[in-house]
């Protein structure tokens, strides 16, 4: 849970944005691991849950496939509002039907939320966070770095973090952390051929799990 003055703070920075709502961040306090998304889509804001439209079916899919439920999981993501576009459609019978469609958040919004996600993760500090999708894996380790090489590898690493709300710069974190990137499940939408990689990287996923939760057990039983 984030502090009320943050939220408050953060909804300001982004309010000259076309952003729309808020969701919470969800999940227990000693994760699995800490999904990071994109941004909600229509579905989450109108629900107020996190990955619950077609894109949260697929990650439904995906955590089955890891054996692993959503209670066991914090989802979150790089902007916690729903950044839309106007999209002009024209009907059959040629009436022109104006519609809010979703978009890919932008680096202003991205910085307007940043404290979100940067107090989630020095808060909750994950045993392994895994980014899904391009906006989170450049959020997080910089635009350096390309999912199509970074996906289904784990990357022992600090993070990026805003220095201050002044100066919206991000520098590194001391902390160093497992980062696992993979796809965005809506990805494979566009590119089918991509949930073939997806499940790779599952399969890749799946002992990492393991070994981090026995390693955590060893080290509180020490
Ligand atoms: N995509 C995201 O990144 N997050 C959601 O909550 C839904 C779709």
């Amino acid at each position: 849970m984030y502090p009320e003055k943050l939220v408050e703070q953060c909804m300001k920075r982004i309010q000259p944005y076309a952003c729309e709502g808020f969701v919470w961040g969800k999940g227990p306090e000693n994760p699995t691991f800490m999904l990071v998304g994109e941004a909600p889509g229509a579905t989450e804001i109108e629900k107020g849950e996190p990955f619950i439209g077609r894109a949260g079916e697929m990650l439904n899919q995906f955590l089955d496939h890891l054996g692993i439920t959503r209670e066991e999981i914090y989802i979150t993501s790089v902007v916690r509002s729903r950044p839309y576009k106007f999209e002009t459609k024209h009907a059959k019978d040629g009436t022109v039907i104006q519609r809010k469609a979703n978009r890919t958040p932008n680096q202003k919004e991205i910085l307007a939320h940043a404290p979100l996600l940067d107090y989630q993760i020095a808060t909750i500090r994950p045993k392994l966070i895994v980014t899904m999708g391009t906006i989170a894996l450049h959020r997080l380790l910089g635009k350096e770095h390309q999912i199509s090489a970074d996906h289904g590898t784990l990357l022992h690493t600090s993070v990026l973090k805003l220095d201050s709300m002044e100066t919206n710069t991000y520098s590194w974190t001391d902390q160093q952390y497992n980062v696992f990137p993979t796809y965005h499940p809506a990805s494979i939408f566009y590119n089918r051929k991509l949930l073939g990689e997806i499940y790779e990287d599952l399969d890749k996923l799946r002992p990492l799990l393991h070994s981090l939760h026995n390693s955590a057990q060893h080290m509180s039983s020490k």
